[in-house]
């Protein structure tokens, strides 16, 4: 029966390789493209569309602007198969597509609105380019009621008086792992009006092994801002545990792993330390509570979910202070700079808030990350030391200060780092070493909730 069952499962990813679907994907950034390339690596044909020409000269290469693990073999391999191509032709790719994905970017407007002009742009854009019936697709994470605006912006704009179909598809790409994320998820999502739009969608997501979701284009909006928004919260509270074990000698690691096991609780987003940075957790959170206080219902729990978080950035700092006495003059090393590990992408990084702190303090900062060294230059500016190797930061340093957890850390060799110190103080922000072990190895150790 299993054996029938995979069979089956291969016959129909055959039939959809031969009969692939015409996507367009607009937007080539850290989602469009992974979802772009993941389709056409699923077996439709897939033009990604950017209006940054340098990026889509460099992907027409083959060449990823952005790091992310498995994303650059992909683009190679389906380029070649001439399943994805690159373009700056909007008009065009529409034209030449039946399922059009809007993956632009939805960044915060200081109101903490996500600012919706790149989505309202892109609807518009499709209207006045389509000549038949399409599926129109929205990636972007959007608040809740969006699908509704985007339907209307397509009758408005519709010089032919077109049928459209609106979907809301929305994405659970982690970074440093968003292409395992498209191609095994948790699940797919799928917002839609009516069941013609359902079927194109579920035959566009046939190969992917996953639960298929089908709602209404509303709850598929909020589903995306309520599951971000949870696992924010649940960061937030083992941040704010972690305070208390800090002021009852209690080990976070300890109690998250006691109640991790609690299945209804689950072990994953528990891990204690500088809080939640990115280009989507602070956004949606942000978003989230927009949305609700515009409808009148505000969601006072999340407004403490975002001052945990960035009380954990400032007590962090506080930290830092509290073991070097002196910041001025001091010349500290700083391993991470990323968000988180796994992806350049420096978007509201913790790093950023430290370094512009040890900056403020005249520090002498040198710093090491496996990837995001540009991204953060552009940021941070030529006064921060960029360094090649982990080892290269803390030669002769007064402390170092670990921000990201890049597997590369926790294997490090601990005793060269203790000999090339001119102090053996680490402030570890990711909590990445056993506290005990640490001073069987002579170092003072500074962790977030752990025992000192
Ligand atoms: C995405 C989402 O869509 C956002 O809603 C989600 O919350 C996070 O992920 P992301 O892929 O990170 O955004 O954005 P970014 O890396 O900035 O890429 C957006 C791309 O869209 C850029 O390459 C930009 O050039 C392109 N773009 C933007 C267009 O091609 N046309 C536009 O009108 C606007
Ligand atoms: C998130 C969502 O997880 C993903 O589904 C999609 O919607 C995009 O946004 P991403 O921001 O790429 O993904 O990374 P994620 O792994 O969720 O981490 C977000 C932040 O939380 C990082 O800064 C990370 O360091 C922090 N984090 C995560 C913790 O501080 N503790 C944890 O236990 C887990």
């Amino acid at each position: 029966m299993k054996r029938k069952t995979s069979k089956a499962r291969q016959a129909s990813r055959r039939a959809v390789r031969r009969e692939g679907k015409r996507v367009a994907v607009i937007g080539t950034g850290y989602v469009g493209l992974v979802t772009g390339t993941c389709l056409a690596e699923i077996g439709h044909h897939v033009i990604c569309v950017d209006r940054n020409p340098d990026k889509v000269k460099k992907l027409q290469k083959g060449i990823s602007p952005i790091y992310e693990p498995g994303l650059e073999p992909l683009i190679k391999k389906n380029l070649k198969a001439k399943r994805l191509e690159f373009t700056g032709d909007l008009p065009a790719a529409v034209k030449a597509s039946d399922i059009l994905f809007i993956a632009v970017n939805t960044p915060p407007r200081p109101d903490g609105k996500p600012d919706l002009s790149h989505v309202a742009h892109v609807a518009r854009q499709i209207a006045e380019s389509a000549e038949n019936y399409k599926v129109v697709v929205d990636k972007s994470t959007v608040p809740v009621q969006t699908g509704q605006k985007v339907k209307e912006t397509l009758k408005a704009y519709n010089p032919h008086r077109l049928d459209f179909d609106v979907v809301s598809n929305p994405e659970f790409l982690r970074e440093g792992s968003a292409v395992m994320d498209f191609l095994k998820p948790d699940r797919v999502v799928v917002g839609v009006e009516n069941e013609r739009a359902a079927q194109v969608m579920r035959e566009l997501y046939r190969p992917i092994r996953a639960p298929f979701i089908v709602t209404d284009i509303n709850s598929a909006e909020l589903i995306k801002h309520a599951s971000n928004s949870f696992l924010a919260a649940k960061i937030s509270f083992i941040n704010a545990v972690a305070e208390i074990c800090e002021r009852t000698g209690a080990d976070i690691a300890e109690v998250a792993r006691g109640m991790g096991l609690d299945e209804r609780i689950g072990p994953h987003f528990l891990r204690a330390g500088i809080g939640y940075g990115g280009s989507c957790f602070p956004k949606d959170v942000s978003a989230f509570i927009a949305i609700a206080e515009e409808l009148g219902s505000p969601f006072d729990l999340l407004k403490a979910v975002q001052r945990i978080n960035d009380d954990a950035r400032q007590r962090f700092i506080k930290k830092i202070e509290e073991a070097l006495w002196v910041v001025k003059g001091k010349t500290i090393g700083v391993w991470g700079l990323a968000f988180k590990p796994n992806t350049d992408d420096m978007r509201n990084a913790p790093s950023i808030t430290i370094m512009e702190y040890l900056l403020s303090e005249e520090a002498r900062v040198r710093a090491y990350d496996p990837q995001a060294t540009e991204k953060a230059r552009e940021i941070l500016g030529g006064k921060v030391e960029y360094v090649d190797t982990p080892y290269a930061a803390v030669k002769d340093a007064d402390a170092l200060i670990i921000v990201t957890e890049w597997e590369e850390f926790q294997k490090a060799n601990l005793k060269k780092v203790h000999s090339l110190l001119r102090q053996p103080l680490i402030i570890d922000g990711r909590n990445l070493y056993d506290p005990a072990e640490m001073k069987r190895l002579g170092f003072i150790y500074r962790a977030v909730g752990r025992p000192r």
